[in-house]
């Protein structure tokens, strides 16, 4: 493999598949594979693997059974556990034994709605193991969430907890779960449950099985081959409609990809320790909790609380220390959260951060303000790096593991090897350093990034419309005079709040649905802590009077439609949406008057009126001479 980020970037673009069948001898395979792309069908499309054997067998045959493979930190419980190798392989096999007694096998569907908890994790890789395709569902979504979900994946199981804790709250799973199963059409055969000593809850005789009964009368399973394209999950994510997208991901090029970025972008080598304080129901947490350090032969570790609360804005540096954690991935707004809590750094002085080599940021933008407080406190590189779920991995780092150190802050720093990055006007034609543009990726993408959208042909093939030859990421940027890549914000609807993926035009949709409302419009309004949050502005029905308790009523209907991590808590009511004369929402401006910027009058404005009542009701200033 190539020594520098420069010359393994060329030699990534020049020939693809020469570099990405090297990187592939890093995975063991069943049947290596000879070919690199295959147009319809994938990377190495020839090759057939185990991805839980890659995680977790491997190891105990290299002869690592005593090594550490996972730690479960849960400062909500009180719980700290280590599980070696030698464990992870028998919980995982008497996991994955436990669905094939129920019948599951390679190709089914399992939807995993679980908290973060080992079981979570042995659930997925069980998945893996037996070839079925596990979909992972974040615990802060609704039960309507779920069920389109079921709905989509038609799963023959569910496996579940009876509840999650957040921060000092339980809050049972198993309603939701009946709620979102009464609403699916779809029917589960199965619903397996893991008791938590902290809620019991009721099971349905006949659908709902006990996991620990289930787990203790299962018997060991094997790992089933499956070809490189197989698909090894199925994770939901916010698109532009109310319909979430179904990333599908394969088995081959994932493994191969993730286990090159651990080595090349993060700099981690085996036996170390790996922490990404993220959630298993994101990409991160299933590129970054459980597949890439695992695969790589790291130790994991699993964090069930937040950065502040649990039991205090010292809890990441506590665990950091105590575990001797290597490298650490988080989000910018969990670093804005401490730093609120703590902002001369007092824990971290007090308390240190071990042997932490260095601390990667993504999931939003992060600021410069807080990537510098955070570099000074830790007095690591803090390196923030972009990506998506769609790709997987990610796209624009700087890659630790190369030797690159090059950072600058407001900048997500290069393409990373395999992305053939560029920057595109509305025509397609590449921008000059410095303007602003589409963020796109030559295809074929690299390894590990999505091959479809489940049961949505149309749909992923809209993001390689726009521009020919590129997969279109939704994302609007620049690349500055030294070639650092600056990620500004998306072209789309899709907000980010606090590292959580959203689209305003999906609330706006629920909100529509509420009788009393004509019309409405979600933008995404800048936070200082969670980097966005959504604000709703809405019409009444004429004749309807606009009653107090209407905004509450809408935030409610979000919450229970969408789920808690909507986060909306701010409605304002009224009496028209600034529009064009075709009628389209004019929703650029009235988003550049909630952040505060003195927005012109649209020249296209059919009712400019509305858009003063708005800057009113936010109080800011509205030119009428600028456009
Ligand atoms: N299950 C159930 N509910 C959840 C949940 C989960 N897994 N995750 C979040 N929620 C709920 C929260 O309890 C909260 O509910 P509330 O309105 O009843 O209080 C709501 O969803 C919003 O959650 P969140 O946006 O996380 O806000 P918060 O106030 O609870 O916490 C931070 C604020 C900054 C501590 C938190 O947002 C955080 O840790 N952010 C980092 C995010 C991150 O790691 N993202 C991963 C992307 S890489
Ligand atoms: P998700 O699919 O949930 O990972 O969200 C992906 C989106 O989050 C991207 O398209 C970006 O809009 C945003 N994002 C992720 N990482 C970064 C980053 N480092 N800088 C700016 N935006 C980011």
């Amino acid at each position: 493999m190539s020594a520098t980020y420069e010359d393994a970037y060329a030699s990534s673009l020049s020939d693809p598949d020469a570099f990405w069948l090297e990187a592939a001898g890093a995975v063991d395979w069943i049947e290596r594979p000879q070919s690199g792309w295959t147009e319809g069908r994938g990377w190495f499309a020839d090759g057939t693997l185990n991805t839980c054997y890659n995680a977790v067998d491997r190891h105990v045959a290299a002869g690592r059974g005593k090594d550490i493979a996972v730690i479960y930190e849960s400062p909500v419980t009180g719980t700290r556990q280590q599980i070696d190798f030698d464990t992870l392989l028998e919980r995982v096999s008497l996991t994955a034994g436990m669905l094939k007694n129920l019948g599951i096998a390679k190709g089914d569907r399992v939807i995993i709605y679980m908290p973060m908890i080992p079981e979570t994790l042995f659930a997925m890789l069980a998945c893996a193991r037996i070839g079925a395709i596990h979909s992972v569902v974040f615990g802060g979504f609704a039960a309507p969430e779920l069920a389109k979900r079921i709905d989509d994946a038609a799963p023959r199981a569910l496996l579940t907890a009876s509840c999650g804790i957040e921060g000092g709250r339980i809050l049972p799973y198993k309603p939701l779960v009946d709620h979102a199963l009464a609403l699916a059409s779809h029917r589960i055969e199965h619903v397996v449950l893991l008791q938590r000593p902290q809620c019991v809850a009721e099971l349905v005789p006949g659908r709902d099985h006990d996991w620990t009964e289930s787990y203790e009368t299962a018997g060991p399973a094997a790992c089933v081959p499956v070809a490189a394209t197989d698909p090894l999950y199925i994770l939901y994510t916010s698109g532009t409609t109310g319909t979430p997208k179904g990333v599908v991901r394969q088995n081959g090029g994932h493994a191969v990809a993730l286990a090159w970025s651990m080595r090349h972008i993060y700099g981690a080598q085996a036996g170390e320790t790996f922490w990404a304080a993220s959630d298993v129901g994101w990409v991160v947490g299933h590129s970054y909790i459980v597949y890439g350090p695992l695969i790589a032969g790291c130790t994991t570790l699993l964090f069930e609380g937040k950065p502040v609360g649990t039991p205090d804005a010292g809890t990441f540096w506590r665990t950091i220390t105590a575990h001797r954690v290597d490298i650490f991935f988080t989000a910018p707004t969990a670093i804005r959260a401490i730093r609120k809590e703590d902002p001369e750094g007092r824990f971290i002085q007090d308390i240190g951060t071990g042997r932490l080599r260095a601390m990667f940021l993504a999931g939003e933008r992060a600021d410069p303000d807080t990537l510098l407080w955070a570099e000074q406190q830790l007095d690591i590189p803090v390196i923030d790096h972009w990506w998506q779920t769609e790709l997987g991995w990610p796209a624009v780092a700087t890659c630790l593991g190369l030797g690159d150190r090059r950072r600058r802050a407001g900048s997500a720093g290069f393409p990373v090897p395999g992305f053939r990055f560029a920057v595109l006007d509305d025509d397609g034609a590449p921008v000059a350093p410095g303007a602003s543009g589409h963020m796109v990726i030559g295809t074929p993408l690299p390894p590990g990034c999505y091959s479809s959208l489940w049961n949505n042909v149309e749909g992923y093939g809209r993001a390689f419309q726009s521009f020919a030859g590129h997969y279109e990421s939704g994302d609007a940027g620049h690349v500055d005079d030294d070639g650092f890549v600056h990620i500004m914000g998306r072209t789309d609807d899709i907000i980010n709040v606090a590292g959580h993926r959203l689209s305003t035009g999906q609330i706006e949709q629920i909100i529509a649905t509420h009788p009393a409302i004509a019309e409405c419009a979600v933008i995404g309004a800048d936070d200082q802590l969670k980097g966005m949050i959504p604000l709703a502005f809405a019409v009444v029905k004429s004749g309807v009077n606009a009653a107090e308790e209407l905004s509450g009523e809408i935030i409610s209907l979000v919450r229970e439609e969408l789920g808690p991590v909507a986060a909306l808590k701010q409605v304002v009511i009224v009496n028209a949406l600034p529009k064009t004369r075709s009628g389209k929402i004019l929703r650029a401006a009235i988003r550049g008057l909630a952040n505060g910027r003195d927005v012109g009058t649209p020249p296209t404005i059919e009712n400019p009126g509305a858009l003063a009542a708005i800057a009113a009701s936010l109080q800011v200033r509205l030119n009428p001479h600028s456009t």
